[in-house]
Parts: C-alpha cells; sequence; structure tokens
C-alpha cells in the first residue's frame, strides 16, 4: 500500500521539489549532531562520521581560514554549491564572530528545504544563539534575496540547479558540498565543474570533502593549483584548488 502510495506521490511530484524532498529523514552521526538522509538520492546531506566536524574541517578550517590567513582579505565572498540545510553557512557564521571579516555568502539550492526542517537540524546547538535567530528569521527571505544576517554576514539562497546559476560578480572560496559523484555524477563532470570555475577570482579557493584522480585533472585543466588536504574523520584525504 505505502509502495503505491509513493508510486502515485512520484506522479504526482515529478519535476517539483516534494518529489525530491518527501523521502527524508534525519539520522544521528558520528558525533551527536544530525543529518538528512535523502531516499531519492540514496545519500545524507553529510558525513556519516559527524556533520558538523566535517562542516567545520571541510569547509571552515581547509577552506575559508585558510583563504583569510593566507590572503589577509577582510572582504569575503562565498560561493556554496548545495546549501541545504544551511549548516556550512551556520559554521561560517560561528566563524566569524570573533573576526573583522565580511562575508557575502551566496548558495545555491535546486531544492530548498522547508523552514520547518531547518528548525528541527538540532544546529542551534553549534552556534550562537542570536545567529541561530536570524538564520531562521531570515531563511525564506534569502530564497528571494540577499539579506543581512548580522554584522559580518549577508545571504542569498539561489533557488536554481546548479547549470542555470549566474552570477555578474566573482567568488573568493567555494564550498562545494554536491552529493557523492557516485550518486549525482553530473554534479562533478567537466562541464559542472567548468561552469562553477568561471565564477571562481584569481587566487580564490575552491574546497571539496572528497578527492578522487578524475576531480583533480578537472580541475587542474580548468587552471587550478591542486593540494591533497587532510580529509575529516573517515576521508584520509579532501581537495583544495586554488585558481592561479
Ligand atoms: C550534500 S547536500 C548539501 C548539504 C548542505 N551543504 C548542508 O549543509 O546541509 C547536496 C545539496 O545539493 C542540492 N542539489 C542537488 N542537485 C542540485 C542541482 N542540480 N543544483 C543545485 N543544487 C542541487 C541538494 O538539494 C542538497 O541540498
Amino acid at each position: 500500500m505505502f509502495g503505491l502510495l509513493f508510486s502515485c506521490l512520484d506522479l504526482m511530484c515529478e519535476n517539483w521539489n516534494l518529489k525530491y524532498l518527501y523521502k527524508m529523514e534525519f539520522v544521528t552521526t558520528g558525533d551527536g549532531s544530525k543529518t538528512l538522509f535523502n531516499a531519492e538520492i540514496g545519500e545524507c546531506y553529510h558525513s556519516k562520521h559527524g556533520a558538523v566536524q566535517e562542516s567545520r574541517h571541510v569547509f571552515i578550517k581547509t577552506g575559508l581560514d585558510h583563504y583569510v590567513q593566507t590572503t589577509g582579505a577582510t572582504d569575503v565572498g562565498i560561493l556554496e554549491v548545495g546549501f541545504g540545510t544551511g549548516l556550512n553557512f551556520l559554521q561560517t557564521a560561528d566563524f566569524l564572530s570573533d573576526k573583522s571579516v565580511q562575508v557575502d555568502y551566496v548558495g545555491i539550492e535546486g531544492f530548498p528545504l522547508p523552514l520547518s526542517t531547518i528548525a528541527a537540524t538540532g544546529y542551534d546547538a553549534t552556534v550562537h544563539p542570536t545567529v541561530w535567530a536570524s538564520y531562521l528569521n531570515a531563511y525564506e527571505q534569502a530564497l528571494t534575496g540577499n539579506v543581512r544576517i548580522n554584522e559580518h554576514l549577508k545571504l542569498h539562497i539561489d533557488h536554481t540547479l546548479l547549470m542555470n546559476f549566474q552570477s555578474d560578480r566573482l567568488f573568493d572560496v567555494v564550498y562545494f558540498d554536491a552529493f557523492a559523484a557516485v550518486h549525482q555524477p553530473e554534479m562533478w563532470n567537466d562541464a559542472a565543474l567548468a561552469h562553477v570555475a568561471q565564477f571562481v577570482k584569481s587566487g580564490g579557493v575552491f574546497v571539496t570533502y572528497a578527492i578522487t584522480g578524475n576531480l583533480k585533472r578537472s580541475m587542474k585543466a580548468l587552471g587550478f593549483s591542486i593540494e591533497k588536504a587532510p580529509g575529516a574523520p573517515g576521508k584520509r584525504e579532501m581537495l583544495r584548488a586554488t585558481k592561479l
């Protein structure tokens, strides 16, 4: 009976957000923080070894912190591919709290989550209460335009598929947080990576939780230098690529 119900929903929801979103459930990861399992894709939004520790290690420490420390930049544009729950955005906000750095943050998201799902992530436990309150308050507005979250941060979540994303500006740091290539190869092929690469400044960094021979070759061909950085728990290595 449930099979029939899901088939009906499949038909009703074809080409619509719900088809993607209705088969989702929270699971607890190795560091106690939650992630979402998307049964349509067959994968979690974050590492099962620890959602928050992966976010802090891959995107904040190896991406943003590295960029700020090596360049001394005080105005940083961040582009995230796959905004999802906003965990990486929240950890960015937390990182900025004691820094004199301004961030303009653009998240690309093809299938935005409902506010009620974001509110149930439990990520309030990982950031200052004012950051959490501003984020929840601004989330729906951020899906339609640029919103100021606090004195350090502005947010826009561009509700679009990656290949339709356009921008007249270039970014300093790219958080590439697509589902794994085995589940969503179209997010990691040369066309997708080239599409993202055109929005990166010279000297800008692209970080992602994975590293493969294909990814290294593609990024080199797109004009990036490649570093193998230590991976988040559960992964030996990850990629940091810097645009030449
Ligand atoms: C691994 S999850 C990202 C997790 C997210 N960074 C977070 O902290 O919750 C991948 C995200 O990519 C989104 N996505 C999948 N296909 C997409 C596409 N073609 N264009 C834009 N976003 C896409 C999914 O909806 C999902 O939110």
